[in-house]
């Protein structure tokens, strides 16, 4: 798909800006989420900005590789859609992000809170990666699984760092129960100061219904999305005996998604998985955990060797996904950067945040003098004193 020039935004904060302006406040209130005071959200940005780049200035390379693998799958560029469970953005919603993340060669997360069906989502992207939560226990998660392997999903990525941890000093956004008519008649208001948004939902002759079709079996609607995070909040968490289960169950290319210690990626290990991604939920979850990028070297050096390490959480440029390469990262998944493209132009937007990635990843192998992502070592990022963070190492254990 093509952008006319003058849609086009050369930075994700630019997407950001335009997603603020177009879509409704709790929308965009819903994309910004974070948890208490905000402290980890700000620190997964923050953090890029400490590390330094000390680039050469003759010599680079002619040409710059950024091609890899991730869980089996061949992708353009180390950067892959993390799954975000969000609704009401866009009427497309996740087909667009598979669309835009097919159309540049990548892969895509699908949550278990997303809007559409995995089998709509799949036609638009075979390279998916479900998404799941511990919801409901082992049965009820077996059948979503069931339905994944038979949608045809390439991976499972599984969430477990969630804890319901709900306040925000900035407020959190009125989010309907569901969409009756007394909601959208309550909601008009605020729609109605987003015309443009209003309208590509009007022309769908649907509002968003606030459901999530995973949850359910294939072809039904499935439950409105606080009905599942009400049935979520009352499972029992899961133990390492569970997820080794649901790995040994499913068989195929397994990702433990939330990881930021040292001794739950050596778990992970020993469970079976076969990647892991660092990461605090985008700073949703517990605020005052550190920024993944801190805690990404000491995981690293822990268990880079036996599993696929990614990291996610802060990145919003192309120089944040080589600076998280360099670090050691196989590839970097990205949440926010894409949703606040699809608010702004849909597909073409999340096309062209992947665009934007690009660039700057090319631009810093450039600069750094190295030809291929594959060459980037820590030595190629300046690492103040005191930036990283070693969680959950046991001194007295080798
Ligand atoms: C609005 C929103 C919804 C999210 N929903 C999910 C989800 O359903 N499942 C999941 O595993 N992670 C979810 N995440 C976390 C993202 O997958 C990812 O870890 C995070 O957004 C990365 O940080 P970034 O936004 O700074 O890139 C969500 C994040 C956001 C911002």
């Amino acid at each position: 798909m093509t952008m006319a020039r003058d849609k086009w935004f050369e930075t994700v904060s630019i997407a950001q800006e335009r997603a603020k302006k177009r879509l409704p406040k709790s929308v965009y209130g819903a994309l910004i989420a974070g948890s208490e005071k905000g402290l980890t959200v700000s620190d997964n940005v923050e953090a890029f900005g400490e590390l330094g780049f000390a680039p050469h200035v003759v010599g680079g390379p002619a040409k710059r590789d950024m091609a890899t693998t991730v869980m089996g799958q061949e992708i353009s560029l180390p950067v892959v859609i993390s799954p975000t469970g969000v609704q009401a953005v866009h009427p497309d919603g996740e087909v667009a992000v598979a669309r835009a993340a097919a159309a540049r060669g990548t892969a895509m997360g699908l949550s278990s809170f997303a809007s559409k069906p995995i089998e709509e989502v799949i036609a638009a992207n075979p390279k998916l990666f479900f998404q799941v939560y511990w919801l409901g226990g082992r049965d009820a998660i077996a059948a979503r699984v069931e339905r994944a392997r038979e949608a045809g999903a390439a991976g499972l990525i599984v969430t477990t760092d969630w804890s319901f941890s709900h306040g925000r000093d900035w407020g959190s956004p009125k989010i309907p129960e569901s969409m009756n008519l007394r909601t959208i008649l309550r909601m008009l208001p605020e729609g109605l100061s987003r015309p443009r948004w209003m309208m590509q939902w009007a022309k769908t002759l649907r509002p968003p219904n606030l459901r999530v079709p995973n949850q359910a079996a294939r072809g039904e609607a499935g439950p409105p999305f606080f009905h599942a995070y009400g049935e979520w909040m009352g499972t029992p968490p899961p133990t390492w005996d569970d997820i080794a289960w649901l790995r040994e169950l499913w068989g195929g290319p397994f990702m433990l998604k939330g990881v930021i210690r040292v001794d739950d990626a050596k778990r992970a290990v020993d469970a079976g998985v076969s990647a892991i991604s660092v990461s605090n939920h985008g700073g949703n979850n517990l605020d005052s955990t550190p920024a993944a990028i801190r805690a990404l070297p000491a995981i690293v050096d822990a268990v880079g060797d036996q599993v696929e390490v990614l990291l996610d959480g802060g990145i919003r440029r192309g120089s944040d996904v080589v600076k998280a390469v360099a670090l050691g990262a196989r590839a970097v998944m990205i949440g926010r950067a894409y949703l606040w493209g699809l608010a702004a132009e849909g597909q073409a937007g999340v096309e062209n945040v992947l665009d934007i990635l690009r660039g700057g990843i090319d631009s810093a192998l450039l600069g750094l003098g190295r030809a291929s992502v594959h060459d980037l070592t820590p030595d190629d990022v300046v690492v103040p004193p005191g930036f990283t963070r070693a969680l959950g190492v046991d001194p007295t254990r080798p």
